[in-house]
């Protein structure tokens, strides 16, 4: 079977297809304002949803500020999990505006980051947490 990069032919490779199995979080995107693995989603059951990928979080040249955050805290080396844990992150922010250090990392624990930047994120989200 031929995998094909979720949205790259729309244009949209934000979202990163790698495990492929619900595991890694790479494919995280927004349906209907809840994360989910886009990997186990079906298409048709997308259907008639709102769906926001990590591009969709940007207003046009006004980055979201958890992409903010990211840039400013460096919390990226390949970058490869790095959409996934953006939606991942503005979605914890969304439902808990001021998440305690153990509250991000539970609402970061569906994605997973090889090479181990998760202090850097962390320090991320708090810093957007002060933004929000
Ligand atoms: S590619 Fe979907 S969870 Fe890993
Ligand atoms: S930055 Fe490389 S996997 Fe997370």
């Amino acid at each position: 079977m031929e995998l094909i990069q979720a949205g790259s032919n729309i244009d949209l490779t934000g979202a990163k297809l790698i495990c492929d199995r619900g595991e890694c979080g790479g494919c995280t995107v927004m349906v209907d304002g809840k994360t989910i693995y886009a990997c186990m989603m079906l298409a048709i059951d997308a259907q008639d949803k709102q769906i926001t990928t990590v591009e969709g979080l940007a207003d046009g040249d006004d980055l979201h500020p958890v992409q903010e955050a990211f840039i400013q805290h460096d919390a990226m080396m390949c970058g490869f999990c790095t959409p996934g844990f953006i939606v991942s992150s503005a979605a914890l922010l969304n439902e808990n505006s001021k998440p305690t250090l153990e509250e991000i990392k539970g609402g970061l624990s569906g994605n997973t980051c090889r090479c181990g930047t998760y202090p850097f994120i962390f320090d991320a989200i708090e810093t957007a947490s002060r933004k929000m």
